[in-house]
């Protein structure tokens, strides 16, 4: 029996949906600085995604609460009606949507409810936009799912955003769904409610196109303006959008595995199915914590987004004083994404030629012990991701490190 875990899985017993996916390469790339790390090298791993603050006491205590009253058994498939109710509240008091607790589902994370809600609803060969960069999954989630997906490449020049125009030529009479994702995993680019609108108008003429909005990272803004919606911004799309969100990012959560979801009756119903017959449904002591921390206070997030907001502040600046780097101010998220093409083409101490994004990742963790991921992974080469997610201490020394490191190719 072959045990090691990190082997390829053999390609013979695998179905041909799963043969076409990826792992996800953002923990890939925390795998391997991991590795190096047990092999005693001194690593900083800024590739994943998660708040590194603790999850505020009084949804600990909540938690805690929880397994004391013995909520220790299976709860509704599609999540608590208290959890449903105070996600129903959420979505009127922050976004100004209205969904009855039947058009709300509760999953393992965020993630759950996009994947649930692409294998409720492709079939085979149907196509899903994704503009680029994007988070690692949503390929891979299109293509379990059986489905194409759509790559549209939005580069620096638009923000990083899907325009019209774009999203225009993009549909076809395949397209089932439109994922949408604001502020952006990775590179912080955040939708105006004018630049929705606009997206909204060449929806509007394609009535067979769904939107799944994705707006997990809602909380982590820099910026006055208020945050903006697919669904709530054009209401006439609300009956063909899934609003997707989650407490993994806003309150620290990334562990407990709770997002939610608001849409449409009929397709959250076929989301159950897909729920009742895969995980069921989330941990119960999760729900009760995260209803503590949709109905409780937020002041704590004004710290949390402050310390963010100094960390973006400091690893921008430092990446701009690298030659061959560019780097816009994201204004959303908790990841800076620069550009590296001035980079590309030279070579390192030992002659290797950096050729692409992913060889640049490759050299900053094996020379500097930095952990990044290559652009590639989302879908944009030329670039890369650093999670700012990390303490001042680390990010100051991760730069430090890849500003030598960049300075010593040649
Ligand atoms: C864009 C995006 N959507 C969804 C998720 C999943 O979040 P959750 O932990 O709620 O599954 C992530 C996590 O990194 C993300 O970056």
């Amino acid at each position: 029996m072959n045990t090691n875990t990190h082997a390829e899985p053999d390609r013979s017993l695998l179905a041909h949906r799963v043969l076409g996916a990826k792992p996800s390469a953002t923990k890939e790339m925390t795998r391997l600085a991991n590795e190096l790390k047990r092999e005693g090298r001194d690593v900083i791993a800024l590739s994943q995604g998660e708040p590194d603050f603790p999850t505020p006491a009084h949804i600990r205590e909540a938690a805690k609460a929880a397994i004391d009253r013995n909520e220790s058994r299976y709860t509704e498939v599609a999540g608590t009606l208290a959890l449903r109710e105070a996600v129903a509240r959420k979505f009127e008091r922050d976004n100004g949507l209205s969904y009855h607790p039947d058009q709300i589902q509760v999953g393992c994370g965020a993630k759950q409810l996009l994947y649930n809600a692409l294998q409720a609803t492709i079939n085979e060969g149907d196509e899903v936009v994704i503009p680029t960069p994007a988070w690692v999954s949503y390929p891979e989630m299109v293509l379990l799912a059986g489905g194409k997906p759509v790559i549209v490449r939005c580069g620096a020049a638009s923000g990083f955003k899907l325009t019209p125009g774009q999203l225009d030529a993009a549909i076809t009479p395949r397209t089932k769904w439109l994922m949408l994702n604001s502020p952006s995993n990775p590179s912080g680019a955040v939708y105006t409610r004018d630049e929705l609108l606009a997206l909204a108008d060449v929806l509007l003429r394609h009535p067979h196109v769904w939107v799944m909005a994705d707006d997990i990272y809602e909380k982590i803004r820099y910026d006055e303006a208020p945050f903006a919606t697919p669904a709530a911004v054009a209401p006439a799309l609300a009956e063909r959008t899934l609003t997707v969100n989650g407490v993994s990012k806003a309150y620290a959560m990334t562990g407990w595995r709770v997002g939610f979801a608001g849409g449409p009756l009929a397709l959250i119903k076929a989301m159950n199915l897909v729920q009742s017959q895969s995980t069921s449904h989330t941990s119960s002591i999760s729900q009760a914590a995260s209803v503590a921390a949709l109905d409780g206070p937020m002041d704590f997030l004004g710290d949390f987004v402050e310390s963010f907001r100094r960390r973006r502040d400091g690893v921008v600046g430092a990446l701009r004083n690298i030659e061959g780097l560019t780097c816009d101010t994201p204004p959303g998220a908790f990841y800076a994404f620069p550009g590296c093409q001035g980079l590309l083409g030279r070579r390192d101490q030992g002659g290797t030629l950096i050729a692409s994004d992913v060889d640049l990742a490759m050299y900053l963790l094996r020379s500097a012990g930095v952990a990044v991921v290559p652009g590639t992974s989302f879908e944009l080469p030329g670039h890369f991701r650093i999670s700012y997610a990390a303490s001042d201490e680390e990010l100051r020394v991760a730069l430090a490190r890849i500003a030598a490191a960049c300075a010593a190719l040649r």
